[in-house]
């Protein structure tokens, strides 16, 4: 259990997680009042890895149901493991056989295999999916409906349904409730609008890309051997990419990506010829990457006036000879 919003901040922390006390709090109100939260937000934020650090800080198993188009009941609940049946009633064949010996018509036959029929429709050849086994847990489980938004209106009403009792029918078993009851999250890449009642059962919380001084502090979680003024000049940039008209704005994974990259490069500077010969690491479209090429004098002029007008840096300047200044300085 978190004990506190800031506890959620200093426990996430922990496992690289960086967060502001805005998401820290939707995450203690879950907790506390026992309710789904609901993350939406663009691809590549950190709304999946949001529910595996929480997983993670509370000893929690992380179950994830990955949503897609036509996801149905059967995957996401269960199904019957019709080889492992098939297997049996070939093993058994002698049994079914003397069960059916004497039957005068196919009528006969066929009512005695029905009557034993619940030992093939049984828990032991019962796959639990996803939903299934974070209610049956016996253990508190934190489940993850992953990209909710990519499941027909259909799938999410069911969702609905499992998320307002945590019990499912199942017509051969009867009905199952849980044994506890998981804390959700569920996340959307907002690809359509959730349903108002799944957001009236839910917490709602938004992650937008993030604000440069948090992109700046995840960016020295995750890739700490990172010069400090390149990691401010990439962030800086990121930015101004994010401001243009793209098909597909690059997230805080494209910046980790361009970090460990500029690493692996021995880049030192930002320059010109280094962005352009690294765009494509952020940017997956090619008329993304020529509508940024366009722009990047621009946007490079742009960052050197804005750092010029802030004033000296207070990035330590290396002793030795003096290196060679990037554009942005
Ligand atoms: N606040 C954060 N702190 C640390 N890492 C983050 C944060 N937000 C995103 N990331 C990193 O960004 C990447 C993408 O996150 P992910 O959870 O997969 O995004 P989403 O599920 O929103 O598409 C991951 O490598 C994750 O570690
Ligand atoms: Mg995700």
């Amino acid at each position: 259990m978190f004990e506190s919003v800031d506890r959620v901040v200093s426990d996430l922390e922990k496992q690289g997680y960086v967060c502001d006390k805005r998401i820290a709090t939707v995450v203690f109100l879950s907790q506390q009042l026992g309710k789904p939260i609901l993350v939406e937000g663009p691809a590549g934020v950190g709304k999946t890895e949001l529910a595996k650090v929480v997983a993670t800080a509370l000893g929690r198993h992380l179950i994830r149901l990955q949503c897609y188009e036509g996801l149905d009941e059967a995957k996401a609940l269960y199904e019957w493991e019709y080889s492992k049946q098939l297997l049996y009633t070939q093993l058994l064949k002698d049994q079914v056989s003397a069960t059916m010996e004497g039957a005068q018509s196919l009528t006969e036959a066929a009512q005695r295999v029905a009557d034993e029929d619940s030992v093939f429709f049984s828990e032991r050849f019962v796959v639990p999916r996803p939903l299934m086994q974070a209610i049956t847990s016996e253990e508190p489980v934190l489940l993850l409906v992953d990209e909710v938004d990519k499941s027909d209106p259909e799938f999410e009403a069911f969702l609905l349904e499992v998320l307002s009792d945590f019990q499912v029918t199942v017509p051969e078993l009867g009905t199952i409730a849980a044994k506890q009851i998981p804390l959700v999250m569920l996340t959307s890449n907002d690809a359509r609008e959730m349903s108002d009642a799944l957001k009236r059962r839910c917490l709602h919380l938004w992650i937008d890309y993030p604000s440069e001084e948090l992109e700046l502090r995840i960016l020295d979680q995750k890739v700490p051997e990172i010069d400090k003024r390149l990691a401010q000049d990439l962030v800086s940039l990121m930015h101004s990419i994010r401001d243009l008209d793209l098909k597909k704005v690059p997230s805080i994974s494209e910046t980790l990506d361009w970090a460990r990259s500029l690493l692996a490069l021995n880049a030192s500077d930002l320059d010109e010829s280094m962005v352009t010969d690294t765009l494509n690491v952020i940017l997956k479209y090619e008329g993304d990457i020529n509508k940024a090429q366009k722009e990047l004098s621009k946007l490079l002029q742009q960052k050197a006036a804005e750092a010029a007008a802030a004033g000296p840096q207070v990035v330590e300047e290396p002793t030795e000879a003096p290196k060679k200044k990037g554009v942005l300085h």
